[in-house]
C-alpha cells in the first residue's frame, strides 16, 4: 500500500490505520495549501489590486471548502490561513504588547507657514542637508503594529500609550487588505510594519445603519467606529466590519533594502498591502505646501475621512540624523486641515419658504469657523427632524460642515444645558406671505398652498431659468433675486421683456454680461414641449413625466385640452401628476401667462428624447452620498431602465448627480460644473415620472 510509506516500512493493523490517515493527511494538506494560494490570490485581487479573476460565488465556494476541511482537519490549520479572516476565540481581556520601537505620534501644524517653519527647523538641525519630501494623506483611523516573522503575519498591536499596546491579531486577521503571509521572493525575516486602520465613510454608514435597524447606539463617526470594532474582545464581530488598512512605514527602516521612505511603501505595496494611492514625492517645500492645498480640495472626494496630510523627509538617512524628540519624530510634521465640526449656540430657527410652498427650518447660529469658513445658518431639514435630535433654542450645538454641502447641526450637547432652553415651535402661517400652513397626514413637510407667495414665485423663478429649467446662462439664483427685488421680474412672462437698459443700471452687470443674458434669454424662446413643461415647475411634473408628455401630446395645445383621464392613460403617469396637471391648465392666470409667452415667441421644436418610453435618454447619472430610501443598486437600475446611463466618477458627460446625504466635495465640484443637482426626492420624482 503506497501510502503505508508516508509512516514506515511495516505494516501492522494499527499503524496502517494511521498511515491510511496520514496519506489523506497529505492529499488534504496539498489540497488546503492550495486553497489557501488561490483564496489568498483572489482576496489581493479584490481588495488590494480591485481587479477581482472571480466572481464572489466562486470565491465562497474555495473558501466554504477551506473552512469545512480545516475543521475536520483542525491539525492543518496554519497561522496564515484565510480562515483566519473570520475572527477567533473571543478573549477575557487583550494581551498587552510592548512596541520594540516607541510609536511616537507627530507635531501638528494648522498652516502655509506652519510647514515652513518645519522646514526651517530641519535647516537649522542639518544645514548642510537637501530635503526632499513624502507627503501623506493623514487618515483618521488608528494606528497599529503588525509584525510579520518569516513572512507569517504573527502579531498585531494597537498603538495603546506608544510603548504598549494590546494583542489584537486576531483582529487583525480579519482586514482583508493586510496580507497574512507576505508575497514575493524578497521577503525579509523580520517587519514590523506600521499604519492605520479605518472604516470608510460608506461602511460606517452601512454599519451604522444595521445599529440602528437593531436599535444599538450609533457610532459618531468612522474614526470611532474603526476603534470600536478592533477593540471587540471577540473578533468574529470585528471580523463583520468593512475595516481597511494602509501601511504608513515600518518601525525600523534599517532592515530593508530601501533607503527613503517612497521605495519602503513602494516595496510594502509589492509585499501585499494596498498602498494610498495620494503619497506624493515632493521635491521642496512649495511642493509640499501645494500638496496640502490639493489634498484639502480632495478631502471630501475620498471615500475615506482624512483630517490633514503627514509630511515627512524621505530619506532614511536623513531621518535617522534628525532622531527623535520625546514623543515626536524630528522628521515628520502632521498638517491639519481646519476643524469640519464645531459646537456653537443655536440662536434661532427661521423659516425658509421653497418653490413648492415647501418650509424648511433653518439654524441661525453663533458664528463658528468649519474648515476655515464662518458659518453661522444651517440646515434642520424639517419638523421631524428637529423633533429627532431633540433641539431647543439656545442649546448648544455639535456642527458639521463637509466640503461645499450646507452645514448641518448633528446634535445638542444636552450635558451643556442651564434650564434656559426653549422648544422649538413650527409656524402655523407663512413667515412671506401670511397665509396658513398645512401638513398633509403622512408628509414630514409643512406648506404653504398660496401660490401667490412671494418666496414660492421667486423660488419658481429661479427653477425656470436654472440649469433644471430653461437653462438661462447669465439669469442663476443671484440674478434672479437681484430682478425680484428690483421688481423687474415677479412672473416668468417678464423674464422675456428684459431689456439691456433694465439690467446695466443693476449692481454687478456690465455691458457684456447684460448683452449675453438677454441673448440667452432671446434664444431660450425656442426650446422643447418637455424642457418648457419641467421649467415650469408644476407639481410633481419632473423632466421624465415631461418627456411622456411631449411624447403623447406633441404640442402644449394638445395637452391643455386632455382630461385627467388622458394623462392616466399614460404609462409612467400617476394620479397626483394628473390631478396636479389639470389644476394648473385650469387656472387662468396660468393660461394668461402662456398666451403672453407665445406672443412673445416662445415656440416648441421637438426634443431628441422622449420617445420609446426612453425619457432619460442621453443623460448621465452620478451618485454621490447615501439615499436612504433606495440601494445604490436599485436607483442605477432604475436610471437604465428609463434610457440613462450611470457613471463612476464625475465627467464632462454626467449631466445630473443625485447627491445623498453626506454628499461630499464631489457635490461642489458638480455645483461648478454647474450639473444638475438632484437630492433624494427630486430623484425619486424624477425616476418615478412624476
Ligand atoms: S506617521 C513617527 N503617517 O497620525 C510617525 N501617521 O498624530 C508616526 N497617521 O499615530 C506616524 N496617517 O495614527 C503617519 N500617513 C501617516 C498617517 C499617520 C495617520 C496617524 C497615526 C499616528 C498619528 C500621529
Amino acid at each position: 500500500m503506497l501510502l503505508a510509506v508516508n509512516c514506515c516500512n511495516h505494516l501492522h493493523e494499527r499503524c496502517g490505520w494511521i498511515l491510511i490517515m496520514s496519506g489523506n493527511l497529505t492529499a488534504v494538506k496539498k489540497r488546503l495549501e492550495k486553497l489557501r494560494e488561490q483564496i489568498n490570490l483572489h482576496n489581493h485581487r479584490y481588495y488590494v489590486l480591485d481587479d477581482p479573476l472571480i466572481s464572489d460565488g466562486e470565491y465562497d465556494r474555495l473558501f466554504r471548502e477551506l473552512l469545512d476541511l480545516e475543521e475536520e482537519f483542525p491539525q492543518l490549520v496554519t497561522p496564515d490561513s484565510p480562515s483566519g479572516r473570520v475572527g477567533g476565540k473571543a478573549l477575557a481581556e487583550f494581551g498587552q504588547v510592548n512596541h520594540r520601537f516607541p510609536m511616537l505620534s507627530l507635531e501638528n501644524s494648522f498652516s502655509d507657514s506652519g510647514i515652513r517653519d518645519f522646514e526651517g527647523r530641519l535647516k537649522r538641525y542639518l544645514p548642510d542637508a537637501e530635503f526632499s519630501y513624502v507627503a501623506e494623506p493623514k487618515l483618521d483611523g488608528l494606528a497599529v503594529e503588525i509584525i510579520y516573522e518569516k513572512g507569517l503575519l504573527t502579531l498585531g498591536s494597537t498603538r495603546g500609550d506608544g510603548k504598549t499596546g494590546e494583542d489584537v491579531t486576531s483582529h487583525i486577521r480579519t482586514i482583508k487588505t493586510i496580507p497574512l503571509g507576505l508575497h514575493g521572493n524578497d521577503v525579509p525575516d523580520y517587519l514590523e510594519v506600521r499604519g492605520e486602520v479605518f472604516l470608510t465613510i460608506d461602511g460606517f454608514q452601512k454599519l451604522n445603519e444595521r445599529r440602528a435597524d437593531a436599535e444599538e447606539p450609533l457610532f459618531a463617526n468612522p474614526r470611532n467606529a474603526a476603534a470600536g470594532s478592533l477593540r471587540q474582545l471577540d473578533s468574529k464581530i470585528t471580523a463583520q466590519r468593512p475595516l481597511q488598512f494602509f501601511p504608513y512605514g515600518i518601525s525600523d527602516p534599517s532592515l530593508l533594502n530601501s533607503n527613503n521612505q517612497l521605495e519602503a511603501l513602494d516595496f510594502l505595496g509589492r509585499l501585499g498591502f494596498k498602498i494610498n494611492p495620494l503619497v506624493q514625492l515632493c521635491k521642496d517645500i512649495n511642493e509640499v505646501v501645494d500638496y496640502f492645498h490639493v489634498l484639502q480640495k480632495q478631502r471630501h472626494d475620498l471615500d475615506y475621512e482624512i483630517d490633514g496630510m503627514v509630511v515627512k523627509v524621505n530619506l532614511f538617512s536623513l531621518q535617522k540624523r534628525l532622531g527623535s524628540k520625546a514623543r515626536s519624530p524630528r522628521w515628520a510634521l502632521a498638517c491639519k486641515f481646519p476643524a469640519s465640526q464645531a459646537t456653537t449656540r443655536l440662536l434661532d430657527v427661521e423659516f425658509n419658504v421653497g418653490r413648492t410652498g415647501a418650509i424648511t427650518p433653518v439654524a441661525i447660529l453663533a458664528p463658528v469657523s468649519l474648515e476655515g469658513v464662518t458659518v453661522s445658518r444651517a440646515t434642520l431639514h424639517n419638523e421631524d427632524e428637529i423633533k429627532r435630535k431633540g433641539l431647543r433654542l439656545g442649546d448648544r450645538v455639535l456642527v458639521q460642515r463637509a466640503g461645499d454641502v450646507i452645514p448641518e447641526v448633528i446634535q445638542p450637547i444636552i450635558d451643556l444645558r442651564d434650564g434656559s432652553e426653549e422648544e422649538i415651535w413650527m409656524p402655523s402661517v407663512c413667515p412671506e406671505c401670511g397665509h396658513e400652513l398645512l401638513r398633509k397626514p403622512g408628509e414630514a413637510i409643512l406648506r404653504c398652498p398660496n401660490v401667490d407667495c412671494p418666496a414660492q414665485r421667486l423660488r419658481s423663478l429661479i427653477h425656470f431659468t436654472s440649469k433644471a429649467g430653461m437653462d438661462i446662462e447669465g439669469l442663476g439664483k443671484k440674478a434672479m433675486e437681484q430682478l425680484f427685488d428690483a421688481k423687474l421680474v415677479s412672473d416668468i412672462p417678464d423674464i422675456y421683456r428684459l431689456k439691456k437698459s433694465d439690467l446695466l443700471p443693476l449692481e454687478g452687470w456690465a455691458d457684456k454680461s447684460a448683452a449675453n443674458a438677454i441673448q440667452a434669454i432671446f434664444k431660450s424662446r425656442e426650446t422643447t414641449l418637455a424642457r418648457f413643461l419641467g421649467a415650469l415647475g408644476i407639481r410633481f411634473i419632473g423632466e421624465v413625466t415631461a418627456a411622456l408628455l411631449e411624447n403623447q401630446f406633441k404640442t402644449l395645445d394638445q395637452l391643455m385640452r386632455a382630461g385627467e383621464d388622458d394623462f392616466l392613460d399614460i404609462e409612467g403617469i400617476g394620479g397626483q401628476s394628473a390631478t396636479s396637471l389639470c389644476q394648473y391648465f385650469a387656472d387662468p392666470a396660468v393660461q394668461e401667462m402662456l398666451r403672453r409667452l407665445f406672443k412673445i415667441g416662445l415656440h416648441f421644436t421637438t426634443s431628441d428624447f422622449g420617445r420609446k418610453q426612453q425619457p432619460l435618454a442621453g443623460k448621465k447619472f452620478l451618485f454621490t452620498g447615501r439615499l436612504p430610501g433606495f440601494s445604490r443598486n436599485e436607483a442605477k437600475a432604475r436610471v437604465r431602465e428609463l434610457g440613462g446611463q450611470v457613471a463612476s466618477s464625475l465627467s464632462k458627460k454626467v449631466t445630473h448627480l443625485v447627491a445623498g446625504d453626506k454628499a461630499g466635495g464631489k457635490l461642489k465640484k458638480a455645483r461648478d460644473m454647474e450639473l444638475i443637482i438632484l437630492n433624494e426626492e427630486e430623484f425619486k420624482r424624477l425616476i418615478e415620472g412624476e
